[in-house]
């Protein structure tokens, strides 16, 4: 499938929390598809350590200067989302070999749910690409600044939420 200005995607994901290296993936994605859906995983396996509803209000200031972005939250099968919004696309950041094995098993599964669906992997930038939630969580978590992986909000509601 050839990504095109016409084509509505998708860009799902726990967003827990959102980090630079998600927001330079939603803006390269903002400039190749004409709507792109960010769908925030509100039952995902993992526990959050933020609500969906502080997920979703991070990722809306985020992406307040694209008019192309929505962000939405999403439960169920992601497919089932997908179709919902009449998406041709599924945009997953991949960054180094491990990510790989992961998102190739999630891309092939997608694909055997509906075919009409397309994964469409982006890079983050070089500056981005060591940067994962994980990690800024963990960052946070023994006292270091995070304020150069995520957008002040985010930082704050890290202290606030890690000190409570
Ligand atoms: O940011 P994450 O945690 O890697 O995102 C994973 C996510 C939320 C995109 C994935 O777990 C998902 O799509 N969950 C919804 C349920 C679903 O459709 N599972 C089947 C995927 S093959």
């Amino acid at each position: 499938m050839k990504a095109s200005k016409t084509c509505t995607a998708i860009y799902p994901g726990s967003f827990d929390p959102v980090t630079f290296g998600h927001i330079d993936i939603i803006k390269t994605a903002s400039k190749m598809f004409a709507k792109i859906f960010v769908a925030i995983a509100s039952n995902t396996n993992k526990e959050p350590l933020f609500e969906a509803q502080v997920r979703l209000k991070f990722l809306q200031s985020a992406v307040r200067s694209l008019p192309n972005v929505e962000v939405e939250l999403f439960g169920g099968l992601i497919v089932d989302y997908a179709r919902k919004k009449s998406a041709q696309a599924m945009i997953r950041g991949i960054r180094a070999v491990s990510d790989f094995d992961y998102e190739f098993q999630m891309a092939l599964a997608n694909r055997k749910l509906e075919p009409e669906i397309n994964t469409v992997f982006i890079m983050p930038s070089e500056e981005h690409f060591y940067l994962s939630s994980k990690l800024i969580k963990e960052i946070a978590q023994f006292g270091g600044d995070v304020s150069r992986f995520v957008p002040p909000n985010v930082a704050r509601g890290l202290r606030e939420i890690i000190t409570k």
